[in-house]
């Protein structure tokens, strides 16, 4: 190979522009061409295709987002969208793909390269930490942590006002964000997609914190969790519990954003690093991960077929214990 692409795909992630500055710069080293596709397989799609050098990402390790831009793009699913993707690569020499991204920007690189020979290595990057083949995404620990600050924050005012606060926080499919950040910041109860809590039980469990004279309380839930949403959750405890006053917070889109934690620098890094020399070995068709504290490559297919329960049981069983 020659020429390598790098390009970021789904949700933005804090961690990706590490990433994309390891790749670069690895290339580069390498003796590589390296060129940046911009918002994801739009922009393979509409030759949205700039070269890159050391410079090109210069002071962007302390930025959160993409300076790539990302996308999600539907086109990109269809035999003609991939086919335009392909003739760009073609007119920019481009001979190998870096993706870093999601479930979805995966599944591209699993169906492009089934499609077109082109060499491809996946890195997971989501602040949702739901992908197989690495303990950790880009993005998931810088997430975790603004969510901790976030919910410091509310327990100032949930404690001056003697408040019951729902606290909503990302992860689509995945409790992985709500459990550390719930365990970190001491929440009274955590509703998980991956574990059904009924209303009754989350009542049951309120009560007894008020009967043993708990003045204010923070319940995180998961977006994904079955009981449709901390509005959701709120209303229908309220309608049985009214102990405390109640309140709501969306967290949302602020937890994608914000400077990349050191973790998150570093993975980024490594991941990018681990991904070019994946090339230049000549792997195709894998994902890079972190296990334990060591890079390892999965194969794509694997990535996508595999699912792993990834809340820890000691983290599980003391969210209670410990609240
Ligand atoms: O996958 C990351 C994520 O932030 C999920 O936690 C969330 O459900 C989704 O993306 C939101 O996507 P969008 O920014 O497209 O609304």
């Amino acid at each position: 190979i020659n020429k390598i692409a790098v390009f970021t795909s789904g949700g933005d992630a804090p961690g990706m522009n590490p990433c994309i500055r390891a790749v670069v710069r690895t290339g580069i080293y390498y003796g590589l061409k390296v060129a940046g596709i911009r918002q994801g397989y739009q922009g393979m799609i509409e030759n949205n295709i700039v070269d890159m050098d050391n410079h090109s990402v210069s002071n962007i390790l302390q930025l959160g987002g993409t300076i790539l831009k990302t996308a999600r793009c539907l086109e990109f699913k269809t035999p003609e969208g991939m086919q335009k993707a392909y003739d760009n690569l073609k007119k920019n020499k481009i001979d190998a793909l870096v993706g870093i991204g999601g479930d979805g920007t995966f599944t591209g690189l699993e169906r492009f390269s089934s499609k077109f020979d082109i060499p491809v290595i996946g890195v997971p990057g989501t602040i949702d930490n739901d992908l197989y083949g690495s303990d950790y995404t880009l993005g998931f620990d810088t997430a975790t942590n603004t969510v901790i600050e976030a919910i410091d924050k509310i327990r100032d005012t949930a404690e001056s006002h003697a408040r019951l606060f729902f606290v909503e926080v990302m992860g689509r499919d995945a409790g992985c964000i709500a459990l550390r950040a719930g365990i970190a910041g001491g929440a009274e109860a955590i509703m998980l997609p991956e574990k059904d809590t009924s209303i009754k039980d989350l009542i049951a469990t309120l009560a007894a914190g008020a009967a043993k004279n708990k003045t204010s309380g923070i319940v995180i839930v998961a977006e994904g969790d079955k009981n449709g949403g901390a509005f959701n959750v709120a209303k229908r405890v309220k309608e049985v519990f009214n102990f405390y006053d109640t309140k709501v917070t969306i967290l949302g889109h602020l937890q994608r954003g914000g400077s990349p934690s050191s973790f998150d620098r570093i993975l980024g890094s490594r991941m990018g690093f681990a991904a070019v020399k994946a090339l230049i070995a000549g792997e195709h068709r894998k994902t890079v991960g972190l296990r334990g504290n060591e890079i390892v490559l999965t194969d794509i297919v694997e990535a996508l077929n595999g699912h792993e329960f990834k809340l820890e049981d000691d983290l599980m069983e003391m969210s209670t214990i410990l609240a």
